[in-house]
């Protein structure tokens, strides 16, 4: 079944039909979610949401756009979370120059800070990264060594996705694969063995083609998984299942 590695179910589109949304997953081929917080404030929403779906999981961490809202007592409360039930990563958590929300040197400093979290925890990253190629791929070389985890929304070179691979990453795929101006990506999906491919949303964002522009869910990974398939000269059905099985391997669920 599809096993959507990056979704963001507790934002505001979300609002009027969440619970008849997600109940509905099951039964349209959506295995496994993992709910990704992203601002402080949804940490604890990610987390509390997961006890009412027993096919969901929560990430915990700060978007680089948000590491403004970090201090020592903020930061102390967000890893408290990660002792309830059911938290199986860190994330999303990076540098992002191209919303330039903080200062380079803030969003560097708590992207170390959360690696080194991760690795305390031993639980896998993931990586939101958005033209800053040269200072993550530098950041993930001295902080992410021994730690497992996706480069979400991978937007770089198939040259620097090999090397995340050989460095143990998984390669996030979602919409933006299916778009016209997405040649990047397919050639990346070309390039990397389906073994160090991951499926994702990024949900409510960046909904795959013949749904671009609206609202994304998990079920229209299913446009993502073909698109994916016909890239690689392979089945649906074999994108699927090696994909849920590297995402199972990547979070140990
Ligand atoms: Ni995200």
């Amino acid at each position: 079944m599809i096993f959507d590695t990056h979704a963001h179910y507790d934002d505001r589109q979300f609002d009027e039909d969440r619970d008849e949304l997600l109940r509905s997953m099951s039964e349209n081929g959506v295995g496994t979610i993992v709910n990704v917080s992203a601002s402080y404030a949804s940490c604890e929403r990610v987390v509390n949401m997961v006890k009412d779906y027993p096919f969901m999981y929560a990430a915990v961490g700060i978007h680089p756009d948000e590491v403004g809202d970090l201090n020592e007592a903020s930061f102390a409360r967000m890893k408290e979370l990660f002792q309830r039930d059911k938290v199986v990563a860190v994330g999303e958590i990076g540098l992002d120059y191209y919303w330039d929300q903080e200062s380079h040197d803030l969003q560097k400093e708590w992207f170390i800070r959360q690696l080194k979290l991760a690795g305390e925890l031993k639980l896998p990253v993931l990586i939101h990264s958005r033209e800053a190629a040269a200072d993550t791929m530098e950041i993930m070389k001295e902080y992410a060594r021994g730690l497992k985890g996706v480069i979400h929304c991978y937007s770089y070179s198939k040259e620097m996705a090999a090397e995340y691979v050989r460095m143990g990453f998984y390669i996030g795929v979602g919409g933006v694969v299916t778009f016209k101006n997405g040649r990047k990506l397919k050639e990346t999906v070309k390039e990397i063995p389906l073994e160090a491919i991951v499926l994702e949303t990024d949900c409510p964002y960046l909904a795959p083609e013949p749904f671009r522009g609206k609202r994304n869910h998990s079920m229209y990974i299913r446009y993502v998984a073909e698109e994916i398939a016909r890239l690689k000269g392979i089945t649906y059905e074999e994108v699927i299942r090696q994909t849920e099985k590297n995402a199972a391997k990547l979070y140990s669920v």
